[in-house]
């Protein structure tokens, strides 16, 4: 076969479509195996900035595009290139909408662009995170009916769930484990071919409904034990027993014990909406999964049980939190990366302004974002800042911020993340401690 030819030899032209946290990196790995790449992508400022050689993934470096751009790895606003691809790997976004459905309406667009350029003989491969049965229905079937092809004849579908962890310095594309699933044996050898020319190693599985499934199954897994330690954190409260010191004992146990951390609440593009597909695709079958559903509420419940800790905070200084000067430590999602997609940080921002706090933030991260039309710029963090609020808050704990000097010049902190665990203080709360 042709294409399986063009595959071993790694001359296969390989499209990407979506050029984000998930498709940037894989595009970039992929030219740097020798593939050449063409990378589609629908905003013209990401394009536009590939193409000055500047990256916008904060695991991407500038020098890695520069050396790439315009020779192993093309990028576009347009899919007029994609019908010289072999393979097409998708990797768009999968949200969610207002009422915590899936939507794969991006999906739906991406496919409804590549069937205009699409060839016989390609390897479409879906990355994004969804619920099981997507590939099925939105790609291999729309291909069958619309080309009046046979899928593993005359052309070819996969699944293949991204793992990448932004801001993760050890794990990245080539060394994660990457599992697969085809529509049939011979797409799951071309699948497996295509990966195992450039990752270290690769896990079959026997269809892509098992592929879909063991990703929403990962992140469930997270989210849940999140809510458990959110749960068990305001329980340690009222019992007056630091959880971060019992997960820190439990987490010495070699077998049968991972720590997970409870936190202001969960963020980013996956743990809070990965999940919801999963409890979304459930009710399809008349199966309602109640574990998800708890954990969704105990976890969307955290910013505002921060807030709470907040007001009883202040209040035991004899303190109302109107008028209250607050400075908010880290608005990204998680530490060390710029992503503010679902972060808890704004949630607790919009509830304090409410309240009628007085408000600044500092993320060396995240320069400023964006409040209906309005920019929010991160403020300085000086010793002088510090000193005139009334309460640091430390959202999300960077690991750039030097928090003995926070605690310093800081008259009261409420830490949400154990930031301050190393340095004995009466001025700090944590997340899970009694603050009255
Ligand atoms: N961010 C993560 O850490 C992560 C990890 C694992 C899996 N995932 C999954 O990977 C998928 C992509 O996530 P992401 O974080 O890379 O998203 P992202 O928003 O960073 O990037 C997606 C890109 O796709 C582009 N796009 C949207 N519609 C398009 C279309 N029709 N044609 C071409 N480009 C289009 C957007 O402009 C954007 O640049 C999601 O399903 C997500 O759940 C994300």
């Amino acid at each position: 076969m042709a294409l399986k030819q063009r595959l071993l030899e790694r001359k296969a032209v390989i499209g990407i479509i979506g050029l984000g946290y998930v498709g940037l990196p894989m595009a970039v790995t992929l030219a740097q195996k020798g593939y050449s790449v063409i990378g589609i992508d629908i905003n013209s400022e990401r394009v536009d900035s590939l193409k000055r050689g500047h990256s916008y993934i904060i695991d991407v470096p500038d020098d890695e595009i520069e050396s790439l751009i315009d020779k192993n790895l093309r990028v576009d606003t347009g899919y007029n290139g994609i019908g010289a691809a072999d393979v097409i790997l998708i990797c768009v976004p999968t949200p969610l909408t207002a009422y915590k459905e899936p939507e794969v309406s991006y999906i739906i667009n991406a496919m409804d662009n590549i069937m205009i350029y699409l060839t016989p003989q390609t390897l479409i491969i879906l990355e994004s995170t969804t619920y099981p049965g997507t590939t099925e229905e939105l790609m291999t079937e729309r291909i069958e009916k619309e080309k009046g092809w046979r899928v593993g004849e005359d052309f070819y579908i996969c699944y293949s769930p991204e793992r990448v962890d932004p801001g993760n310095t050890s794990f990245h594309v080539i060394n994660t484990p990457k599992v697969v699933g085809g529509e049939t044996a011979v797409c799951l050898e071309l699948g497996e071919i295509l990966y195992s020319s450039f990752l270290e190693q690769v896990m079959c599985v026997s269809s892509t409904k098992i592929a879909e499934m063991s990703k929403l199954l990962e992140n469930t897994f997270r989210f849940i034990n999140i809510a458990m330690m959110n749960e068990m954190a305001m329980m340690c409260e009222r019992m007056e027993i630091d959880i971060w010191e019992v997960i820190k004992g439990a987490a010495t146990k070699p077998f049968g014990f991972m720590p997970f951390y409870p936190g202001p609440g969960i963020g980013g593009h996956c743990i809070p909406l990965d999940p919801m597909y999963l409890s979304w695709q459930g009710k399809k079958y008349d199966y309602f999964n109640r574990f998800i559903e708890l954990a969704a509420d105990i976890n969307s419940n955290m910013p505002r049980y921060v807030v709470q800790q907040i007001e009883r905070l202040l209040n035991s200084k004899k303190k109302c939190i109107k008028g209250s000067k607050i400075m908010i430590l880290g608005m990204a999602y998680k530490k060390d990366i710029d992503d503010l997609r679902e972060s808890p940080a704004l949630e607790i921002y919009e509830l304090l302004l409410k309240k009628g706090a007085e408000l600044s933030f500092y993320d060396a991260y995240v320069n400023y974002f964006k409040k209906n039309s309005e920019l929010i710029y991160s403020s300085p963090l000086t010793a002088d800042t510090l000193k005139t609020m009334d309460l640091t808050v430390i959202v999300t704990a960077h690991s750039n911020l030097d928090y003995e000097w926070i605690e310093k010049y800081s008259q009261l902190i409420y830490d949400t993340r154990d930031a301050m665990s190393q340095i004995e203080s009466q001025k700090v709360f944590k997340l899970g401690q009694n603050v009255e």
